[in-house]
């Protein structure tokens, strides 16, 4: 199967009541663990490409393992662009081949995050791409949240919806309080269901997304520090939350995070326990199936989105 645009398995999720995972890849090791985890699985996957990961890798090489994945799985397997910064560098991934390119704009004020997203819309339908655009600012560690502030970052409801009306995008990444990186939370860990039921009212039938969306898997934290590693404190979303926005309209879960930390530890542990070896393979080799194992759980157990193809 060629690669798929995210329409169909996104019209699959939002009335099966469960999300797709979007995994961030930046070399071989990292994709085929995540494949050979959705094959088992029998999931839908999205593969998602950031300007980080392009510049590591060099986008060739990325676009050719995912090519790859595409034929050695019967999956349907979506190319993404992460958090393209401008009109530019979507539209370069839809000329390569990509068949999802994410414009983020949500810095800009909202009249010009329109005018930028809308831009890039036009150009990608033109091409059979679909756009994913992001409204609110995702909080950082360091931001508070206390009423005042959430509205001034987190997605404001009416704007998500004439956003959406505006722009013709075909789905959209929220702030209701997750974050990029290990450190998520200072204290308990809290979403903001109300405005996340908010937002599906107004937009029924409309993917959602979620950045930010690791759950810092205290098994590969602990493992990252028992191997050297230094990382306290370290602290994500709760899984029951990732489950429960997967039947509020959320169909993409960004996961990258726990990619890292479950390659990590794996890969400490093999090094500090056979100071012997330098075969790349022993150690990459268990970063891979780390990976594998940790997706299997998470497409099953979290995201429910197994046995659906
Ligand atoms: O949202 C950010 C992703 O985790 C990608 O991170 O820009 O370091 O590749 P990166
Ligand atoms: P995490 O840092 O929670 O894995 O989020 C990744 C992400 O949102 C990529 O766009
Ligand atoms: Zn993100």
């Amino acid at each position: 199967m060629p690669l798929v645009t995210s329409t169909e398995i996104f019209k699959k999720a939002y009335q099966g009541n469960y999300a797709i995972g979007a995994f961030n890849v930046n070399n071989m090791e990292i994709i085929q663990g995540i494949v050979e985890a959705a094959k088992e699985e029998r999931s839908p996957l999205i593969l998602q490409v950031s300007a980080g990961a392009r510049k590591y890798a060099n986008p060739i090489y990325l676009k050719k393992l995912v090519e790859a994945a595409v034929k050695d799985s019967d999956l349907p397997i979506v190319l993404h662009l992460d958090h393209g910064e401008d009109f530019e560098i979507c539209k370069q991934c839809i000329d390569d081949g990509f068949t999802s390119v994410m414009i983020d704009a949500s810095h800009h004020p909202f009249e010009e995050n329109i005018a930028i997203t809308k831009k890039v819309v036009d150009y990608a339908h033109s091409k059979g791409v679909v756009v994913e655009a992001e409204l609110g600012r995702l909080a950082g560690v360091e931001d508070a949240v206390n009423v005042s502030e959430k509205d001034a970052t987190y997605t404001v409801p009416q704007q998500a919806a004439e956003f959406v009306e505006r722009t013709g995008v075909d789905s959209l990444a929220i702030a209701i309080g997750t974050s990029h990186g290990a450190y998520k939370f200072k204290g308990e860990p809290e979403l903001d269901f109300e405005r996340l039921k908010e937002i599906q009212k107004l937009l029924p039938n409309f993917p959602l997304v979620l950045h930010g969306a690791s759950t810092v898997l205290p098994e590969f934290v602990d493992l990252c520090n028992e191997y050297g590693g230094d990382i306290p404190g370290a602290q994500g979303v709760p899984e029951e939350m990732i489950s429960k926005a997967a039947k509020l309209g959320v169909c993409k879960v960004n996961i990258d995070t726990d990619l890292r930390l479950a390659m990590t530890g794996a890969i400490r542990k093999q090094i500090a326990e056979n100071p012997k070896n330098f075969d790349p393979r022993k150690y990459l080799g268990e970063g891979r199936t780390a990976i594998k194992e940790m997706v299997k759980h998470k497409i099953k157990d979290v995201l429910g989105c197994d046995q659906t193809v």
